[in-house]
């Protein structure tokens, strides 16, 4: 253990550093849209006025809004969805580094936006963007989870979410009127984006390629060696060799592992479940329901300065992130995940009490403050970094680029569905909207206790051991703690 806490200043951190510019975007991008709504609205009505030299309409500006602001989604979904087309044929960092084409093209498509005169460049650019960021949060976990040693794997794996708070954050405050948040700049603020694609390609060659894939996808045990000697700061590797090359054996046996075939087969069945359950958990927890409608509810809620209180929520989200990081391979990640959800749902119920008893009371709008805020900190908590690597650690090498397109498909669905029905469901329940998501919230609390396994410290190959002999004894031995302990029994 002292040996690899030496290493958390060496190079594993900074190539984790440069992977995570990936999730950066995609948080980046995710709240770059709140705050400058209604400048950007100005200009689509402005260039609508000279192509058709009449004013738009409310309907059609509403229209387009929503197309530019969730067609990121989208493109999330679809990108979410080829990861595998990428990562065994080109290896997990290349496949990172193209990816920055695309962000190229989208920094062009919307900083180029407005002196084009075209709003239809804006929503290219954002779908666009979608797809860098869905594919982003398949590379960037899976690089980082086979990076990793075992010991650091969760702390380590939380990186992604801290990239993705971080990037929401900087977006949240860079979007403020003082700053690009107005009609001279904010192109710029959209156009950002290159120079952090720009960053990512400088320092990526300069990242080894993931010791996993050269030694089982490439069998190049040497290079395999020699990395791995580099990430450890180390000359004894010999563990985690063996560790790889116990998993490449397993992988003789099962074979690369396309999508449809991780659906048939009753081995994957379990941790398939696990993960896409997980996904949704985090996206249906109303997490974004907050983070693209903060201000908004703010307001509602009578608070006085929204998008003050709006960036309070990302400091709130990005210093949780933080704490979790600390304590991930303390705590566990299925205690975290259900501390996590436990305290959703009482923030959910504290906020619907706010929200119902504004009329009466004046004070409930701190209320709400504070309940806004505790929500998204036991977000962070768990629902939040967990789910994102947690896909790394169920599956072995054969399966896991199909398990991350399915995890990611369902993520970004999820993520489609709240950001587009919500403020829809919110007109039909008003207060009460927030209730819905306790339900799924207590929904996805039970689903964990009973169904998910714990990973911590716990090799890749003893995870998947695990759920192995759960598929041969028929399903019967389930429960988290007879896998755990199945796994923690497995042969290195
Ligand atoms: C997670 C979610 C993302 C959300 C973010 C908030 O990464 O995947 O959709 O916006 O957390 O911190």
């Amino acid at each position: 253990m002292r040996k690899i806490s030496t290493n958390l200043l060496g190079s594993t951190e900074i190539d984790v550093g440069t992977a995570v510019i990936g999730s950066l975007q995609f948080g980046y991008n995710t709240g770059v849209i709140n705050a400058p709504q209604k400048i950007i609205e100005k200009f689509i009505n402005e260039t609508y006025f000279e192509r058709y030299q009449e004013p738009i309409s409310k309907t059609t500006l509403t229209a387009i809004w929503s197309v530019a602001v969730s067609i990121f989604s989208v493109g999330g979904i679809v990108g979410s969805f080829s990861v595998g087309l990428f990562v065994n044929r080109f290896g997990r960092r290349n496949s990172m580094l193209m990816a920055n084409v695309l962000a190229f093209i989208a920094a062009a498509l919307m900083g180029f936006s407005k002196i084009a005169h075209s709003w239809e460049m804006l929503i290219v650019g954002r779908f666009v963007v979608g797809l860098y960021s869905g594919l982003s949060t398949g590379f960037v976990p899976m690089y980082v989870g086979e990076i990793s040693p075992t010991a650091l794997r969760g702390a380590l794996g939380t990186f992604h979410q801290l990239g993705i708070v971080v990037g929401i954050l900087i977006a949240q405050v860079f979007g403020m009127e003082a700053i690009m948040g107005n009609d001279d700049l904010w192109p710029l603020l959209l156009g950002f984006i290159f120079i952090l694609a720009l960053i990512q390609c400088i320092l990526l060659p300069l990242c080894p390629k993931s010791p996993r894939f050269l030694l089982i996808n490439r069998n190049e045990e040497n290079k395999a060696k020699a990395v791995l000697k580099k990430l450890r700061g180390t000359t004894d590797v010999s563990s985690d060799m063996q560790e790889m090359k116990e998993e490449s054996r397993q992988m003789m046996r099962e074979k690369k592992v396309t999508i449809p075939e991780l659906f048939r087969s009753h081995l994957y069945r379990q941790p398939l479940l696990i993960a896409v359950v997980l996904q949704l958990s985090q996206q249906l927890s109303g997490i974004n329901a907050v983070f693209y409608y903060s201000t908004r509810i703010f307001e509602k809620a009578g608070v006085e300065q929204p998008v003050y209180a709006t960036i309070g929520a990302g400091v709130v989200n990005t210093a949780f992130t933080v704490v979790s990081l600390f304590i991930v391979e303390r705590a566990g990640r299925r205690s975290l995940h259900m501390l996590g959800l436990l305290g959703m749902a009482v923030s959910a119920v504290l906020m619907t009490i706010a929200m119902a008893l504004l009329d009466q009371l004046k004070w409930m709008s701190y209320l709400s403050i504070v309940a806004i805020f505790a929500f998204v900190a036991f977000f962070e908590l768990g629902p939040g970094p967990i789910p994102w690597f947690i896909v790394a650690e169920l599956f072995s090498q054969g399966p896991r680029p199909s398990a991350f397109a399915v995890a990611g498909f369902s993520n970004w669905t999820a993520n489609f569905i709240v950001g587009m029905t919500f403020q829809y469901v919110e007109e039909l329940c008003g207060p009460y909207v927030f209730i819905i998501f306790t339900v799924l919230l207590l929904f996805f609390l039970v689903f964990t206790y009973f169904k998910v396994p714990e990973t911590k410290g716990r090799t890749f190959d003893e995870i998947t051991a695990g759920f192995r002999q759960t598929a041969a004894t028929g399903g019967e031995k389930n429960s988290p703690e007879e896998l755990n302990s199945l796994g923690a029994d497995s042969p290195l």
